[in-house]
């Protein structure tokens, strides 16, 4: 039996032997931006859309880009146009933000802010340029859609390519619920409409063990072993680590929805797993990005180490790792060296949360049977924390004196999220004087974790020397400081991550003027 499946493991892993053989040349349908010959139109167009995505054994209606799941990902070069048509065949308003690109304001894709909403049967075309290379994605800015199925990956790719490696792959991560179990608006109508009691404010997962509704969820025992730090020593405070044990336990609030039906990996859920495939001795390029509404996850490959190169699209000293945690909003690029054999498991570990995202790494010609997806998961020991990443370029860091704003973040009764005191609607813009040097210190004084992203603008996390980033996790009673230069004028939007956050009040007005 070394090499059987179980029954019971056919069934949560949904087949995955037939996909294990099949799949060695599954690759994210792509857009390719670029080069456009002088004069001509050379545009990509993104539809909005309402259909069915297959999530294993179920079928979901909800809203996508062209149908795909995650949408098509687009390539475009550093320095060079991309010019994008979205068209809205929603029945709801609609635009594109672009995570993390340093670009116009006018198409940065904030309704209300940047531009007008893209109504039902409009279009509206986006051109920028982007300035910077690296991992990024885009997504709606309207309501909660982004808990829909509307995003998709965005790579610049560099002039000149520094790292190397043989091949690449996007893993994007997402929590599940639209078509299954409620939508998001109704997600959200029920949290505005709960006090306090209904918000399950830190007490953390339920505990109530594995769970296995109609086999669409799936969990696995997860190991107890604690995370350390980098160095193998106790996780310290404030440290991501230690965010990852917390969350685990319980001591703090993983978020708003604690019972996603699904989690996925490139729109694949566990019973339908999604397949890396690498050979003996390849040096592949992943790039994580997590576009969850909710959701902060744990992940690693088992049996194999992440070697950090990229964080949120701006490169970094490498470091070696056994987990990267990655909360809404960020990327991380990581190198990993097709050093073992066979199949691994790749898991998201959603933290605090039951329930796994979980797919394959199946090494290029192997036969042997995939590790069952629900067998019990040692969880690795080592997770990266921001102190852990230096910028690889140390001038990109922050320097000189800044002028410190403080935006504290706060929770109130019923159901609303606070940046500096002040919920979004009627709040005060923040102005920052072009070319002013800005340090955001918020003290986060909620039970549960927050990414906070800027746009238009990277900042550099935790003051001088540490990494350029343009989403980071606010640790609960922990402070925060991001600063960076205001050198991108216009109206900005500053905000938590989380979309049931953003749309209750986490959001401010940067105004660079
Ligand atoms: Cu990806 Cu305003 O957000
Ligand atoms: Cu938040």
């Amino acid at each position: 039996m070394r090499h059987g499946m179980s029954r019971r493991e056919l069934l949560v892993a949904g087949g995955a032997g037939a996909t294990l053989l099949a799949a060695g040349g599954y690759g994210i349908s792509k857009l390719l931006a670029g080069d456009p010959p002088a004069g001509s139109s050379h545009e990509l167009v993104v539809r909005a859309t309402t259909g069915d995505v297959e999530l294993g054994s179920k079928t979901a209606t909800t809203w996508t880009y062209d149908g795909a799941l995650p949408g098509r990902e687009l390539r475009a070069r550093q320095g060079e146009p991309v010019a994008v048509r979205l068209v809205n065949d929603l029945p709801e308003p609609t635009s594109i933000h672009w995570h993390g690109i340093r670009l116009e304001n006018s198409m940065d894709g904030v309704p209300g802010m940047t531009q007008d909403p893209v109504d039902p049967g409009d279009e509206f075309v986006y051109e920028f340029v982007p300035p910077d290379a690296g991992t990024f994605f885009f997504h709606t800015h309207v309501g909660t859609q982004l808990d829909r199925g509307l995003y998709a990956p965005l790579v610049v790719e560099p002039r000149r390519e520094r790292l190397s490696y043989e091949s690449e792959q996007i893993l994007m991560l997402d929590d599940w619920l639209d078509g299954i179990e409620s939508n998001p608006d109704a997600k959200l109508a029920e949290l505005q409409g709960s006090g306090m009691e209904g918000m399950d404010m830190g007490s953390g997962g339920d505990g109530s063990g594995g769970m296995d509704m109609e086999g669409m969820s799936m969990d696995v025992m997860r190991g107890g072993r604690e995370h350390t730090g980098l160095d193998g020593g106790p996780a310290a405070r404030g440290s991501l680590a230690r965010l990852a044990n917390d969350l685990e336990r319980g001591a703090l609030d993983p978020g708003d929805v604690p019972d996603y039906p699904l989690y996925l990996i490139n729109g694949r859920p566990p019973e339908d797993p999604f397949q890396i495939v690498i050979g003996k001795g390849e040096r592949m390029r992943l790039r994580l990005i997590n576009p969850s509404a909710d959701t902060i996850y744990c992940l690693f490959i088992e049996d194999h180490e992440l070697e950090i190169v990229s964080a949120d699209g701006n490169d970094v000293v490498p470091r070696r790792t056994d987990a990267i945690l990655i909360g809404m909003g960020e990327r991380y690029d990581a190198l990993l060296d097709g050093r073992g054999g066979g199949a691994s498991r790749v898991v998201a570990m959603p933290l605090g949360k039951q329930g796994v995202a979980a797919g394959y790494l199946r090494y290029r010609g192997s036969t042997g049977a995939a590790p069952p997806m629900n067998a019990p998961i040692e969880m690795p020991v080592r997770v990266a924390s921001y102190g852990d990443l230096q910028p690889l370029d140390p001038a990109s860091s922050s320097a000189g004196d800044p002028r410190v704003i403080r935006l504290d973040l706060g929770f109130d009764d019923p159901y609303s999220w606070s940046i500096g005191g002040q919920l979004f609607d009627g709040s005060d813009p923040i102005r920052v004087a072009r070319g002013e040097t800005v340090r955001f210190t918020m003290k986060n004084r909620t039970p549960m974790p927050h990414p906070m992203h800027l746009h238009g603008h990277s900042f550099t996390v935790g003051g001088p020397g540490g990494p350029l980033k343009d989403t980071a996790l606010a640790i609960p009673r922990r402070e925060l400081t991001l600063d960076w230069v205001a050198d991108n004028p216009g109206v900005w939007a500053y905000h938590c991550h989380n979309v049931y956050h953003q749309e209750s009040g986490m959001m401010r007005r940067v105004e660079v003027v």
